[in-house]
């Protein structure tokens, strides 16, 4: 079932935006929105930030085109339709796939070396490992603004990739066939630092990084670093768990990025709660849109799709779900933001989505803007801190997307209005925000921030007047 207003699967959506006007104060934010994207805009792709991130990201792809639509259908289907160029030989779609750029990367071609182990389909340089598989989603919603036919001749061109990396996710990450799809690196589940990731990742820092520890160091490894030019460090995750993530990288390489060696390493290995939400929800756009493009799913991976629903309710712990160590069968029992996403993904029993909302709706997760990444009360709770605090426009768009579907139309509608404020009373498309205060931390121009203002927008969503009241008389500049 889909509630969004006028949203009939497969068909054309009206927007309403048409129907209930945008104020001016309003309409100039959109503005500074469509300016962000048009900024990043680099032909048929779109940089997530001009600076801290320069190439192209699987899952801000997505959330970039589910935007897009509203100002050029055909221009998100190619933002969508150019994640192909970086497909794999044996299906994955990589995480980052490199843009044509001198920018500096700090976690370049050079850090992966994919080249010596395949060739991408468009022969482009790419990382060895995935993001959360949003591109069914974000497919369905294009789609939605398309007419039938160019739909179908979207939907042509998309499908056999897409079954192909859907066939990958589960062939190389669910090889004992648990319906749960394992991930190699906290970049996979693209909340690089969240406290659940931490744990497993901490334990596996060099040993230049733990006696640097020891000694109190830190300075030294700030020092190193280059990806917190434009963002200050504290907003980033710390220099220890960043050299962490770049010898899980190096290990990983040494693998050649095949499961069933990474398995017989150190490299910590996740049943992520979000990643495999958000994969049951793709599996079931990915069924409309191969019925669509008349592309066959084979029947082993209808099957493992199906199982990845009743799967995901073995995360659950007393109404709380977790993501799960794929090694020892433990629950990762940090409370965070991605035990909401099986509200996403529809599996949650009718019986516990209250309790998930009142949670969500409380202050630990709602101090004044909601909903914080990791609960207020957490002692890794840091406001500011990218994911161990901060709210995130994409996630309060899938949570509000799940609980229209579970008929809680008005607590969906007091998260894009609430989304909605903290946006426009900060006047810029920040990369997060804290949840205390409203202020914006990250990068600044960001784009899957602006396209799901857009996307809000136009689909009738809007803040309130203490919002609009706050915009900034002298914008930040787009
Ligand atoms: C980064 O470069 O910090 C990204 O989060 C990796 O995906």
């Amino acid at each position: 079932m889909d509630a969004r207003a006028g949203a009939a699967p497969g068909g054309a959506i009206a927007p309403p935006a048409t129907e209930i006007p945008l104020s001016a104060d309003i309409a100039a934010v959109r503005e500074t929105a469509v300016a962000v994207l048009r900024a990043n805009d680099l032909g048929d792709i779109t940089r997530p930030s001009p600076t801290l991130y320069p190439h192209q990201w699987l899952w801000d792809s997505c959330f970039i085109a589910i935007g897009l639509r509203h100002l050029d259908p055909a221009r998100a289907a190619a933002e969508l339709l150019s994640l192909l160029r970086g497909q794999w030989p044996g299906g994955m779609i990589p995480h980052v796939i490199f843009a044509e750029t001198t920018d500096y990367y700090h976690a370049g071609p050079q850090r992966w070396r994919c080249d010596r182990v395949c060739t991408t389909a468009g022969g482009v340089q790419s990382t060895g490992v995935t993001q959360p598989p949003m591109i069914a989603e974000a497919a369905v919603r294009v789609g939605q603004a398309m007419s039938r036919e160019d739909r179908a001749d979207f939907y042509r061109r998309l499908a056999p990739g897409l079954v192909r990396f859907h066939e990958w996710l589960y062939r190389e990450r669910d090889p004992d066939d648990t319906g749960l799809v394992t991930l190699v690196h906290s970049w996979e589940s693209g909340m690089d630092n969240t406290p659940t990731w931490m744990e497993m990742t901490k334990p596996v820092a060099p040993r230049a990084v733990r006696a640097l520890r020891r000694i109190n160091g830190d300075d030294a490894l700030d020092a190193l670093r280059r990806d917190s030019k434009e963002v200050p460090p504290d907003e980033r995750l710390t220099s220890a768990d960043l050299f962490t993530l770049y010898r899980i990288v190096r290990e990983l390489r040494r693998s050649r990025y095949d499961f069933r060696t990474i398995r017989s390493t150190f490299v910590p290995l996740v049943q992520d709660v979000a990643f495999n939400a958000i994969l049951a929800r793709a599996n079931e756009h990915l069924e409309t849109i191969a019925a669509e493009a008349g592309v066959r799913i084979p029947r082993w991976l209808s099957r493992s799709m199906r199982r990845t629903r009743a799967a995901l309710n073995e995360l659950c712990s007393d109404g709380v779900y977790y993501s799960r160590n794929f090694r020892t069968g433990e629950l990762l029992r940090h409370h965070t933001i991605a035990g909401f996403l099986p509200l996403y993904a529809g599996v949650v029993p009718e019986s516990q989505v209250d309790d998930m909302v009142d949670t969500l709706m409380s202050p630990r997760y709602w101090a004044q803007y909601g909903i914080a990444s990791v609960p207020t009360d957490d002692p890794a709770f840091l406001p500011r801190c990218y994911w161990q605090g901060p709210v995130w426009v994409n996630m309060n768009w899938l949570i509000a997307d799940g609980l229209d579907r579970y008929g809680r139309t008005e607590a969906a509608a007091a998260i894009r209005r609430n989304t909605l404020d903290v946006i426009v009373s900060s006047g810029s498309m920040y990369e997060y925000y804290s949840p205390l205060d409203g202020s914006g931390a990250g990068s600044n121009r960001f784009s899957w921030t602006a396209a799901l203002l857009v996307d809000m927008l136009d689909n009738g969503a809007r803040p309130t007047s203490r919002a609009q009241a706050a915009i900034p008389t002298t914008r930040t500049p787009a």
